[in-house]
């Protein structure tokens, strides 16, 4: 019999190595997203005692292949669950190669207070030390804590929990591959308990102007990004322009790139395309003006956003205006 007192946390998996089987113990080959929503939760010790579960499945994929139509139906999920009286949070489980874009997204167009937490594993549901039971029992418990309210997404992985705009999966393997490389984890889990270091002081996705109806509408712009290095050149950047509502650079130190690939991106922006500039390094922020002139080429500042993040919400704010002015300060501010 059930204990009413517990919460009740709605599971919705869309695959990830946390759901990845092997051919073999040893072998290093897994296929991600092989296992089914119950067959991750049966492995989890312990969980009837932090939880009356809802198991649902959105997707069954390798997180490389994620894709707008996953993005749409698990948006349209969290928000019918979050309106249900009887959920008392949220846990998705996905593959972690784009968990931070996933997490970012739903930030941006869901707006409730329940807690709605994503996780992942490094190693699949089959290894020896699989971190999937582990961190899924943390992220049900997270999802039941209420102190995890009104923080909008959460991603905890190995004991640590990070917010969705700050998280960034830092190594491609090993279980502390996950970090908040700018303003540091949101807090850590001990036992089944969450402790919050503080309160994230960035915009609350509440409060967020975005939605996926407007996305919709729009038709999901079209954003690419551009990998600056030494020697990039024009013809990839004049190419992607002709195809691109927005690009995103990936530049080298503070948003930088070659006189060649900056003239580009210039004739981009004149002709409409919206240009963002981001940092390649992993963190740090790239601001207006400092080694390029944004405001002469019509460019916007990344700030603290990743390329992966900056392509999301100018995707998003493009749904909205094509105003270089206003999707900068949707950048000051989200
Ligand atoms: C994936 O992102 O689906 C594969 C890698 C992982 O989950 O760790």
């Amino acid at each position: 019999m059930p204990d009413r007192r517990l919460p009740t946390i709605a599971v919705l998996a869309t695959g990830g190595t946390i759901a990845g089987a092997q051919s073999a113990h040893a072998s290093h080959a897994y296929r991600a997203g092989a296992l089914s929503v119950e067959h991750l939760l049966a492995a989890v010790p312990g969980l009837a005692q932090l939880a009356r579960i809802q198991a649902g499945q959105v997707a069954s994929v390798g997180s490389q292949n994620m894709t707008h139509a996953v993005w749409a139906a698990l948006a349209q999920r969290v928000d019918v669950l979050c309106q249900e009286a009887s959920v008392d949070g949220i846990v998705v489980t996905h593959g972690t190669d784009t968990l931070e874009e996933t997490a970012y997204f739903l930030s941006l167009v869901t707006r409730h207070d329940k807690p709605v937490v994503l996780v992942g594993a490094m190693r699949p549901a089959t290894a020896p030390g699989a971190d999937g039971p582990a961190n899924l029992f943390h992220a049900v418990a997270l999802a039941g804590c209420p102190a995890a309210r009104g923080r909008g997404p959460l991603v905890v992985m190995n004991e640590d929990i990070h917010y969705a705009r700050e998280v960034q999966k830092m190594a491609c393997a090993g279980v502390a591959a996950f970090a908040s490389p700018n303003r540091g984890r949101a807090g850590v889990m001990r036992a089944a308990q969450a402790h919050f270091f503080s309160r994230n002081d960035t915009v609350h996705t509440r409060d967020s102007i975005f939605s996926l109806q407007a996305l919709e509408a729009a038709g999901w712009p079209r954003v690419d990004v551009v990998h600056a290095g030494v020697g990039l050149g024009d013809d990839l950047i004049d190419f992607l322009a002709a195809r691109a509502s927005g690009l995103v650079l990936a530049g080298v130190g503070d948003g930088n790139a070659t006189d060649g690939a900056l003239a580009a991106l210039q004739r981009a922006s004149a002709a409409g395309v919206a240009v963002v500039r981001a940092s390649r390094t992993g963190s740090g922020r790239v601001g207006r003006n400092v080694e390029v002139d944004d405001d002469a080429a019509g460019f916007i500042a990344a700030g603290e956003l990743s390329p992966q993040k900056a392509r999301i919400l100018l995707m998003l704010g493009l749904s909205i205006s094509r105003d270089p002015a206003r999707l900068q300060e949707f950048f000051n501010q989200y």
